[in-house]
C-alpha cells in the first residue's frame, strides 16, 4: 500500500472552492487504485489563519506541512482593502507563503505555459502566432532575489521616509536553479532560453558567469540569452520560440502572469515549487477576490498542481497524465468557466461542475 499524507492549505479568497475540487478529484483517484491512499490533512493558512489564530502560519499548520509527504495549497491575500486590517508582516504574502517557501527551501517553481492547438480559441493571441499550440515552461528561482533581499524602512539622512530593498544571490543559489533548468531543458527540447538583466543589474552578470559554467556539463542543450524585457514581447509576438526559460525571482513572478494572459486566464497555471526534501503545489495565481465565493473560479490551475504532485511527489505520472487528458476532455466538449468564455461559443460551467465533470473523465479511463 502507498500511504501519502497530504497538507491542505485551501487558504483565502478561491482558495477553499478550488480546493474542494482538487479534494474530490483526489479522492476519485484513490477509489481507482487499491493500492493508494491518500491521508488529507487540512490545516490553516493566510488571512483565514490570521483572523482565527493571530499568527497566518501557525504552529499547527507548520507541523502538519512537517510531517506530509507534500503540500497542496490553494491561494492566499485579501483584497487592497482588506489587506490593510492585517499588519504588514502578518499579511499572508509575508506571514504565510514567503516562510513556507524559506522553511522548506523551495527553490525551484516549475510554471507550465500550456495550451494545446484545439484548445487555441482560449487564448487572445492570433492563431498564427499560436500555431501548433503554447508548450513552454517557465521555472523561476523562488527563494533568493529581491523577495529575500536585505530590506530597511526608515527615516534618511534629510529626514525623508526611506526604504531599500536588496537583490542578493550567491552562486551556489543561482547554480542550483539553472542544473534544474539545464535537466528539464535536456528532457525537453534541449534548448534553453536564460533570462536575465545583465545591461543594467550586476545580480545578471553573475546569474550569466554560471549559466555558461553549468552549461559545459550539457553540451547537447543550446542555450540562448534574452534580456527580460524583450522576452516579455516576444511571450506575446511569438511564444513558440520558447521551451524552457530560466530566471530570478521578482523576473518569474512577472512573466509567468504574463504567461496566464497569452493562455487566456490565470486559471490555466499550476505550479510545482520544489524543494530538496519538500515540495509544494500551488496555482500561480491568487486568491482573486473579485469572483471569490460564486463558484465561478476555474479549478484547472488547482487540479493541475494535483497533477503535479502526482507526478513529481508520488511518482504516479500515468494517473497525472490521465488527470490532464480528463481536465482537456472537459473544454474540447466545450464547456468551461467565465473566465475563458468571454465571448466564445461554449458552454458555462461552475467550478464544481467542472470538478465533476474531471472526475466522470477520468473514470472513463483505464486504470494501469
Ligand atoms: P489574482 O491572481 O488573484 O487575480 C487576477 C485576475 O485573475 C482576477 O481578475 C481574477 O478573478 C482572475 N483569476 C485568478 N485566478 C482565477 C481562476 N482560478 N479562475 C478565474 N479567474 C481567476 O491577482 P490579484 O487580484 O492581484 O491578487 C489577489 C490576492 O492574491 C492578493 O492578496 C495577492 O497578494 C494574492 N496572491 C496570492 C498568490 C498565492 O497564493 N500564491 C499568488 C498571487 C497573488
Ligand atoms: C506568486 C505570488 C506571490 C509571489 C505573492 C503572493 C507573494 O504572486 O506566487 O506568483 O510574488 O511570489
Ligand atoms: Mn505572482
Amino acid at each position: 500500500m502507498n500511504q501519502y499524507k497530504i497538507a491542505l492549505l485551501a487558504g483565502d479568497g478561491i482558495g477553499p472552492e478550488i480546493m474542494r475540487e482538487a479534494v474530490k478529484v483526489l479522492k476519485a483517484i484513490e477509489a481507482r487504485h487499491r493500492d493508494v491512499q491518500f491521508e488529507l490533512q487540512p490545516a490553516l493558512f493566510g488571512a483565514a489563519a490570521y483572523f482565527e489564530t493571530g499568527k497566518a502560519f501557525p504552529q499547527e499548520t507548520m507541523q502538519i506541512c512537517d510531517a506530509a509527504d507534500a503540500i497542496l495549497k490553494g491561494t492566499i491575500g485579501l483584497s487592497h482593502e482588506e489587506s490593510q486590517k492585517i499588519p504588514v508582516d502578518e499579511q499572508p504574502e509575508r506571514g504565510a507563503l514567503l516562510p513556507m517557501r524559506r522553511r522548506y527551501n523551495t527553490f525551484a517553481n516549475f510554471r507550465p505555459v500550456y495550451l494545446p492547438k484545439e484548445l487555441a480559441f482560449f487564448s487572445p493571441l492570433k492563431e498564427d502566432i499560436i500555431g501548433d499550440g503554447i508548450d513552454f515552461m517557465i521555472i523561476r528561482e523562488l527563494v533568493g532575489g529581491l523577495y529575500f533581499g536585505e530590506k530597511v524602512t526608515g527615516i534618511n539622512e534629510q529626514g525623508k521616509r526611506y526604504v531599500k530593498e536588496t537583490l542578493e544571490y550567491n552562486e551556489d543559489q543561482i547554480k542550483a536553479i539553472v542544473t534544474v533548468a539545464f535537466e528539464t531543458a535536456q528532457s525537453r527540447k534541449k534548448v534553453l532560453h536564460n533570462i536575465h538583466k545583465s545591461n543594467v543589474l550586476k545580480s545578471s552578470v553573475l546569474w550569466n558567469e554560471v549559466v555558461s559554467e553549468v552549461a559545459v556539463d550539457y553540451p547537447d542543450v543550446e542555450v540562448k540569452h534574452i534580456l527580460v524585457d524583450a522576452a516579455a514581447t516576444y511571450l506575446c509576438l511569438n511564444p513558440g520560440q520558447f521551451d524552457v526559460m530560466v530566471m530570478e525571482n521578482m523576473f518569474g513572478d512577472i512573466l509567468s502572469d504574463e504567461g496566464g494572459g497569452i493562455l487566456g486566464s490565470l486559471g490555466l497555471m499550476p505550479s510545482a515549487c520544489v524543494g530538496p526534501e519538500k515540495s509544494y503545489y500551488e496555482p500561480s495565481h491568487g486568491s482573486a477576490p473579485d469572483i471569490a465565493g460564486q463558484n465561478i473560479a476555474n479549478p484547472y490551475s488547482m487540479i493541475g498542481s494535483v497533477a503535479m504532485m502526482l507526478d513529481m511527489s508520488f511518482g504516479m505520472k500515468k494517473e497525472a497524465h490521465n488527470l490532464w487528458q480528463a481536465m482537456r476532455a472537459v473544454f474540447a466538449a466545450g464547456y468551461c468557466t467565465p473566465d475563458l468564455a468571454k465571448g466564445k461559443n461554449v458552454k458555462l460551467i461552475k467550478t464544481d461542475e467542472f470538478g465533476d465533470m474531471v472526475v466522470a473523465e477520468l473514470n472513463k479511463m483505464p486504470v494501469t
